[in-house]
């Protein structure tokens, strides 16, 4: 009863690991640290140092370790770069997954969960998502996200492939400074890197229509995420489940509460600088998570300002 983990030396990919390790699910580790850090693995999880692209190599890593289940999240995963490099991204993310589950197949492993995110939805007409609601994503990064959910159920359909995917909303937060998001892309880090340099963090638009004028958000912390995982891969092995959750908290936050909450948690009083729009930035929208919670039995442990604060303890101080 083992568990691959791509990506599995990543932010939300060690968290993963470490979930298993505590709930007595053993893990490997398949990662071509691109991006991850052997920093993240504990010594005594195997890390293959693989690309996905390598058929044989991934082939012979699910039968070295014989693997039962696969929790795919190795992706490139910067919206931005997806805009400029669309192609590398379909390459990378679903010429990757296509790779993934020919393996897969190869060896007999019947379980698979797939790492997917809230960009599938693109910018949704109402202000709580449920999974049902038809996929637009906008960035190519959504596409490819887009398509790999596609490629998994097809392959359910075709060759009894059990799989859970999980969409994931705005991710913060780290268990340890090892397990920390390294990548400063999203609000949290970037906020907590403009006020460890005494800069005020920046708010992308105060003028929309929101309870006061900035984007809101369903924010959910790493260790909920990576126990998510864990509910499913009991759902995986108690049977060939289909099924798809949103993985928030189902309760959504303005930008400038999250920076109110920066400022309980550090102590400090920075303020912001209200600049420009960020061009493509969906208004509003959060997770409906009945799903999750009555179907897996998980649900959201961490708050706001917990999720913070264990991104600060773990953020880098001089
Ligand atoms: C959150 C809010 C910004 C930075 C993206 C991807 C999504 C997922 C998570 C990957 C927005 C505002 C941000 C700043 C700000 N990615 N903001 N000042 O865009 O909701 O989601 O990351 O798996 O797929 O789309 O996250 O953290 O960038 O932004 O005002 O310095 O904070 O405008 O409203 P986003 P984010």
């Amino acid at each position: 009863m083992t568990w691959l983990v791509t990506g599995g030396a990543g932010y939300i990919g060690g968290h993963v690991v470490a979930a298993l390790r505590a709930a007595g699910l053993p893990a490997v580790v398949l990662d071509d640290l691109s991006t991850g850090s052997l920093a993240r693995v504990p010594a005594d999880v195997p890390v293959l140092t693989v690309a996905l692209h390598d058929f044989d190599a991934v082939l012979a890593g699910l039968r070295d370790h014989e693997v039962t289940g696969v929790i795919h999240l190795a992706a490139k995963k910067a919206v931005g770069e997806s805009v400029e490099r669309p192609l590398y991204y379909y390459r990378e993310n679903v010429g990757g997954f296509e790779v993934l589950l020919r393996a897969i197949r190869s060896a007999g492993v019947s379980r698979l969960l797939l790492s997917s995110s809230a960009s599938v939805y693109g910018n949704p007409d109402q202000d709580q998502v449920t999974e049902d609601l038809p996929l637009r994503p906008l960035s190519p990064y959504g596409q490819t996200k887009t398509v790999c959910e596609w490629m998994v159920a097809a392959a359910h359909q075709a060759y009894e492939l059990g799989y859970v995917t999980l969409r994931y909303f705005n991710v913060v937060g780290a268990a340890s400074r090892e397990l920390a998001d390294t990548g400063v892309f999203n609000l949290v880090p970037l906020a907590l890197q403009a006020i460890s340099a005494g800069r005020q963090p920046l708010v992308f638009g105060a003028d929309y229509p929101t309870r006061d004028g900035t984007c809101i958000r369903d924010y959910v912390d790493v260790r909920d995420v990576a126990d998510a995982h864990v509910a499913a891969a009991r759902l995986l092995d108690a049977g060939k489940p289909a099924a798809v959750y949103n993985v928030g908290r189902g309760e959504g936050f303005t930008v400038k509460e999250v920076l109110a909450a920066i400022d309980r948690v550090t102590g400090m009083d920075v303020g912001y600088q209200v600049v420009d729009r960020r061009p493509g930035d969906p208004t509003s929208y959060c997770a409906a998570v009945d799903k999750i919670e009555r179907e897996l039995g998980w649900t959201a442990r961490y708050t706001l300002d917990d999720m913070v604060a264990s991104a600060w303890a773990a953020w880098p101080k001089p």
